[in-house]
């Protein structure tokens, strides 16, 4: 989302303008005047990022499912990160991310010394962790980094944990040592084969469940294959939990932006979520409202590219 979004210039304070909504968000954001110091930078692969940043009082607050909003420089959009994982000892707070467009390749650029404007959270509502046996913790892409908390968080709860993680192919996929040191089982899935099994994680998991008793199953990634996911266990009664990433605004529930169906009712990802029933999401009408931005960001994208290689 880009262009139908402003901030307004330093000293007017925090706000957010949309088209349609003018938000101020005291209290909530930090004053534009603090910064947050990025402490470590790794590249897990050629587009996703791991970044730690100095940020003592959301490590403090922070809960596995929670995510911040972070506006890297006082010109940025604010884009919402998952918290990866927070040190209450040492403040630290890492986000990982895929440089997918114009923000995401700003913060990519960022480097260890920097720091970013504002890194404002934790928000939304924690995952649900409970004792329930056996979970299935299904991840593709970027996903794999959203994941990790929540399946840190259910091994700790004293959950068996089965992991599934697919990539495009084997040089795109993240965190593989961290999941492994989590999961009880981990599979690995590349669509080209490149790596782990030749397939897609649909394909692992309608095998796994053919095998053993699946108690839960968590679902994070790319739309389609969360709704795939959730195709494969509803067909056998295993609830499943997925996180919704709906384009997101204020991240405090004001402005509407992130509004997704579930079971009927209108959520607010951002507050109600992001992690929902799976089973009772209304996945067209999440589809169609990612897609109504898609004109803007790719402008964005292409001044992005220009300004890059100027
Ligand atoms: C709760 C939540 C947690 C997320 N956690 C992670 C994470 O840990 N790692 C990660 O790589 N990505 C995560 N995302 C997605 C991330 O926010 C987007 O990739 C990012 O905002 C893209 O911004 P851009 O300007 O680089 O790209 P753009 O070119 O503007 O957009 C690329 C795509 O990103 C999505 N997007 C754009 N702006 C927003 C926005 N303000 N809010 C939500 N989605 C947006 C759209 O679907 C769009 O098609 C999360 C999203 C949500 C809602
Ligand atoms: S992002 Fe504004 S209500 Fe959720």
């Amino acid at each position: 989302m880009t262009s139908h979004v402003s901030h307004a210039s330093a000293g007017e304070g925090d706000w957010i303008k949309t088209s349609s909504h003018v938000c101020r968000l005291d209290n909530i954001l930090s004053p534009s005047s603090a910064a947050y110091l990025i402490l470590d930078k790794q590249r897990l692969s050629d587009t996703v990022v791991r970044l730690t940043l100095h940020a003592p009082l959301v490590a403090l607050n922070a809960q596995p499912g929670q995510f911040v909003l972070i506006r890297p420089t006082e010109r940025s959009e604010r884009i919402p990160l998952t918290i990866s994982h927070a040190d209450r000892v040492s403040g630290a707070v890492t986000v990982i991310f895929q440089e997918v467009g114009h923000t995401t390749r700003e913060l990519g650029g960022l480097e260890k010394g920097q720091s970013v404007q504002d890194f404002a959270g934790p928000l939304g509502t924690p995952s649900d962790i409970q004792r329930v046996g056996t979970v299935a913790c299904v991840a593709g892409g970027v996903g794999i980094a959203v994941m990790l908390p929540v399946t840190r968080a259910l091994k700790a709860a004293g959950n068996r944990i089965i992991g599934i993680l697919g990539a495009r192919n084997k040089s795109l996929l993240i965190l593989e040592d961290e999941m492994r040191e989590a999961c009880d089982e981990l599979a690995i899935v590349t669509d080209d084969g490149s790596y782990g099994e030749q397939g897609i994680v649909t394909d692992a998991l309608a095998a796994l469940t053919q095998r053993d008793r699946i108690d839960m199953a968590y679902a994070i990634g790319p739309l389609p294959m969360m709704q795939a996911v959730c195709d494969v266990t509803r067909d056998q009664s295993i609830a499943t939990v997925v996180s919704l990433d709906p384009v997101m605004v204020d991240g405090t529930g004001m402005c509407g932006g992130c509004r997704v169906r579930v079971g009927g009712d209108v959520k607010f990802a951002c507050v109600d979520g992001p992690e929902f029933d799976g089973h009772l999401v209304d996945w067209d009408s999440l589809r169609s409202r990612k897609a109504g931005y898609r004109e803007q960001e790719q402008k964005a994208r292409e001044a992005s590219e220009e300004a890059h290689h100027a």
